[in-house]
């Protein structure tokens, strides 16, 4: 068993993941400075597996946060969720994306090389991918820079990581690139939650469901798709979590720096993923179409056979699982954790 370090472990994905760890018998420590999650969804993590983990409310960007956890802890691996990802907030205040996402991934990486730490795995997103791709994209797709800087800086880190591997054989990172990640844990005790208004699909249908949305805008109904709504792969943060593990597993004696899709495979469009919610949890969702969303495509799902065969990790849930969890998650906690 493992000691891991999980950066953002207070966040959305890395409290599941988290859970995941502490139940396959790996110790946990935990680095967040909390800036958009709340401690709460640790003590959860910690009531839900029956276990504890060690949590330091610190920054990436701090080396002595990082030399703090690495001279307290023998840590063998990172896995690394700490960053913003708002889309639309990378467009206002681009310095902040560049500062805790580039300049925080170097700040941590430079602290694991002090420590003769050399396992990473990082969270990175589909949005790297070329928009002149075809789905299901692959992993041996051309790559660009996304035109929003939240997509850049993800881009960027992927790069850095892969230029400190090739100068550096010691190192084994694993880029996993996530596709839309939903739902929660089977508990309703963990889940997504976005401060202020979602920007994200999911939790603006659970936000309508739970009366604090008036009606979801579905965005564009025009798009060369099954019903003229985008269409995207979504996949379950039990999944994701757990793609982390054997991420680990696998990775823990490679070297090198290797990106796998985390996805389904499957996709679905925002009409499906609105009617089968209504249909699985008896709640009507309001809604009305409006304008497309600047910046979006219209199909985006993953071909996700090397993180089968490589990784050994298989999707286990489908879209019927991800929007019960997700509405099971916001009932209980229709104020999230607040
Ligand atoms: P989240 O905001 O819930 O979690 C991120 C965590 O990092 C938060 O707890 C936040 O407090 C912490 N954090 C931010 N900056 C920090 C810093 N400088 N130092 C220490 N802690 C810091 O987000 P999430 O949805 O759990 O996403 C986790 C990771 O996965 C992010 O890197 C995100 O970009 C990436 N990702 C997310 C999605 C998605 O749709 N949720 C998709 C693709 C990739
Ligand atoms: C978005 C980001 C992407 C990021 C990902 C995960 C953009 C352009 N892309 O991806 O960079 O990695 O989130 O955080 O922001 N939709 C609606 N109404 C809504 C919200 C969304 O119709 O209120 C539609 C979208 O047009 C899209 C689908 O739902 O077709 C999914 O949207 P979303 O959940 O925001 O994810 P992505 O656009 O795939």
């Amino acid at each position: 068993m493992a000691k891991i370090l999980v950066t953002g472990g207070a966040g959305y994905i890395g409290s599941h993941t988290c859970v995941e760890l502490l139940n396959a018998g790996h110790q946990v420590v935990v680095l967040d400075n909390l800036s958009n999650s709340s401690e709460e969804s640790l003590n959860r993590v910690q009531a839900l597996t029956g276990k504890t983990l060690d949590f330091i409310q610190g920054d990436i960007r701090r080396a002595e946060d990082l030399d703090q956890v690495f001279n307290t802890h023998q840590i063998d691996a990172v896995i690394h969720f700490a960053g913003l990802k708002a889309v639309g907030e990378s467009q206002q205040i681009p310095l902040a994306y560049f500062d805790n996402n580039i300049s925080g991934s170097i700040s941590l990486t430079q602290a694991m090389q002090r420590a003769g730490v050399f396992n990473l795995v990082f969270s990175s997103s589909a949005t790297v991918y070329d928009e002149a791709n075809t789905s299901p994209l692959n992993e041996t797709m051309p790559t660009a820079m996304p035109t929003n800087n939240y997509g850049y800086t993800k881009l960027i880190v992927e790069q850095l990581l892969e230029k400190l591997s090739l100068a550096d054989p010691r190192w084994s990172i694993a880029l996993l690139r996530y596709f839309n990640p939903v739902g929660a844990h089977k508990s309703g005790r963990i889940g997504e939650d976005p401060q202020g208004i979602p920007n994200n699909l999911m939790p603006y249908i659970t936000q309508v469901a739970v009366g604090r949305r008036e009606k979801l805008s579905i965005y564009g109904n025009d798009y060369d798709t099954v019903d003229g709504t985008g269409v995207r792969d979504y996949i379950h943060v039990v999944d994701l979590a757990n793609a982390h593990l054997c991420a680990l597993t696998n990775r823990l004696n490679a070297t090198g720096c290797r990106a796998w899709n985390i996805g389904t495979g499957h996709g679905s469009s925002v009409l499906e993923v609105k009617n089968t919610f209504e249909q699985v949890n008896g709640v009507a969702i309001t809604f009305e179409f409006a304008e497309r969303r600047a910046g979006d495509v219209a199909t985006s799902y993953a071909d996700n056979s090397r993180a089968i065969s490589e990784l050994n990790w298989q999707p286990q849930y489908d879209l019927e699982d991800m929007l019960i969890d997700s509405w099971n998650w916001q009932k209980q906690n229709p104020k999230g954790y607040h």
